[in-house]
């Protein structure tokens, strides 16, 4: 197949959701309309289960797993889909902001009874800054939950989207008929003993359709054509460019786990998801259908196995041909490095593959070459952006229990940087090292990591910060900026890249610091 059609059918996207939500589930289903996989319960959920919050060990062997579903390719209608994994836990909402850099595009599931979540609007919002198309599936229909314009107002103002609704439901819960769908312009009736399946589709061009009224009953054909009526006065047509730039959102209803609405998605998705998109670097914005291969890092698994220290880098293809055995200028080491077993993933397994195109992930075993944002190119000196840092949420120092393995803690501390898992500051005062984190776990995780890969023992001690700002101003020189630098000298620390932060006591004096000095810009992360 020629290298154009080959962008052109690829599908990369992540599905997002609050825990629970049913984002398992619903990517099981598209695995299975795909073929990839052949019974439900194949996919092992990467989601940390309930419960298992104080038993870190058990959540890193279920994170071990999710090496396995970090990518789910599978084919659909002769398009190639990529499905990324995104943790829902909120501990690790870095890897899935991280991954969101990644995709293409995203599928925001809702759960019906409960609405727009917290984790849901923070993913979302993430998306919505940087225009990613989104679709959202209101999930769990099969379940008496809040009524269906409601949560399209819901998802309008919690969100802040602008929702369209390509499908509607006929009923909900234990009234559940069936699904309208706006797209296709038919109308999927389930039987109503067994309602995972459809009885019949009736495709028709008018409500006064016979079969139809005869099908669903009088009640039910007055509450659609009303439902009917309000759609298409309130809410706007569909636009797939408005769509793809992030300023429409398609909206469509079902039940992951019973198959309603899902193949409709998975239909719809298919023709109006983006293919892969342009990114920008430093220097230019680079095309998926130039030549050269080029791509970036955006997540790092670490082997969980102490005695084989490799780990596993995840690139996205962004342009060109992804050749095994061919030299790529690693461009912050500024040396070259061919792969020889460079993995593709699906569904479960993972392969050795010869080439990759754009919007394709490549797993590359690395041993400590590779760090979250790096780029790889075919010679080209770019950098890709929008992969930021996030200000974390937790801050300790850090002490090293035992001076003779000094080196070994640095090497440890500066691996797990890399690979995403914390982040890490210098004090400008005194050099101690701060590690910030969005959960709380991830101290035990480095804990735990330091000692049994590095054998280096370390301890944490409680330090009392709110945020991590990173700092712009227009004028290094202005005197007012000098005055913060030496007033706050206690609170400025570099980060791992070097840049200026501001460690924050509180909320109170972010504010305060921020009125003292207006010239001064305080970001939340390290990208601006
Ligand atoms: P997540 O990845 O977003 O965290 O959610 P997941 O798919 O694991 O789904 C969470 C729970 O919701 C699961 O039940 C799942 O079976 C259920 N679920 C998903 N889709 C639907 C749906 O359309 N209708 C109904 N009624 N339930 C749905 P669980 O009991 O927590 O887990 P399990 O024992 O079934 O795996």
């Amino acid at each position: 197949m020629e290298f154009l059609q080959e962008i052109e059918r690829r599908r990369t996207f992540g599905i997002i959701s609050h825990p629970d939500a049913g984002k398992t589930t619903l990517t099981e289903k598209l695995l299975l309309y795909g073929g990839a996989i052949q019974e439900a319960g194949a996919v092992k959920s990467n989601k940390i289960k309930k419960g298992a919050t104080s038993d870190f060990m058990e959540i890193e062997r279920q994170r071990g797993i999710s090496v396995a579903t970090s990518v789910l390719a599978f084919y659909y209608q002769n398009k190639k889909i990529n499905i990324l994994d995104t943790p829902g836990h909120k501990d690790f909402a870095e890897d899935t902001y991280r991954t969101l850099t990644a995709v293409d595009s995203v599928i925001v599931v809702i759960d019906v009874a409960k609405g727009v979540e917290e984790q849901t609007e923070k993913l979302v919002e993430v998306c919505r800054l940087r225009k990613i198309p989104i679709i959202v599936f209101i999930n769990k229909l099969d379940r008496e939950g809040k009524d269906a314009f409601d949560l399209l107002d819901e998802v309008e103002t919690k969100l802040g989207l602008r929702v369209t609704p390509l499908s509607f439901p006929i009923g909900m819960g234990y009234n559940f008929k069936g699904i309208y769908s706006v797209w296709e312009k038919n109308i999927q009736i389930f039987e109503s003993k067994n309602k995972q399946k459809v009885a019949k589709t009736i495709t028709y061009q008018t409500l006064k359709d016979n079969e139809l009224q005869k099908t669903i009953g009088d009640e039910a054909l007055v509450e659609l054509k009303e439902s009917l009526e309000l759609l298409e006065g309130v809410y706007p047509p569909f636009n797939q460019e408005e769509y793809l730039a992030g300023n429409l959102q398609p909206v469509f209803f079902g039940s992951a786990l019973n198959n309603f609405g899902v193949q409709e998605l998975l239909d719809c998705f298919i023709q109006i998801a983006p293919a892969p998109l342009p990114k920008s670097t430093d220097k230019r914005i680079i095309k998926p259908n130039e030549t050269a291969f080029s791509g970036f890092v955006f997540k790092i698994h670490a082997n969980m196995d102490p005695n084989h220290r490799d780990r596993l880098a995840f690139i996205k293809v962004v342009s060109g041909t992804f050749k095994r055995n061919t030299p790529y200028l690693h461009v912050r080491h500024k040396k070259k490095i061919k792969f020889s077993s460079p993995n593709a993933f699906f569904a479960e397994k993972k392969e050795v593959v010869d080439k990759s195109f754009p919007g394709d992930i490549v797993g590359l075993h690395d041993t400590g070459n590779f760090k979250i944002g790096d780029t790889l190119t075919s010679g080209e000196e770019i950098h890709y952006k929008g992969i930021p840092r996030f200000s974390p949420e937790h801050f300790r120092f850090i002490n090293n229990c035992d001076p003779m393995k000094a080196k070994q803690l640095n090497k440890g501390i500066n691996q797990l940087m890399d690979e995403g898992v914390a982040q890490l500051f210098t004090l400008n005062l005194n050099g101690r090292k701060v590690i910030g984190t969005v959960g709380a776990l991830q101290f035990e995780v480095i804990q735990y990591r330091l000692e049994h890969e590095y054998s280096a023992k370390c301890s944490f001690e409680n330090l009392n910060i709110y945020k991590a700002c990173w700092i712009s101003t227009e004028d290094n020189e202005n005197e007012n900026y000098r005055d913060f630098l030496k007033v706050k000298q206690k609170f400025l620390a570099q980060d791992k890249q070097g840049q200026l932060v501001y460690l924050a006591d509180s909320a109170f004096s972010l504010e305060f610091t921020q009125e003292k000095y207006p010239e001064i810009t305080f970001h939340y992360t390290s990208e601006f």
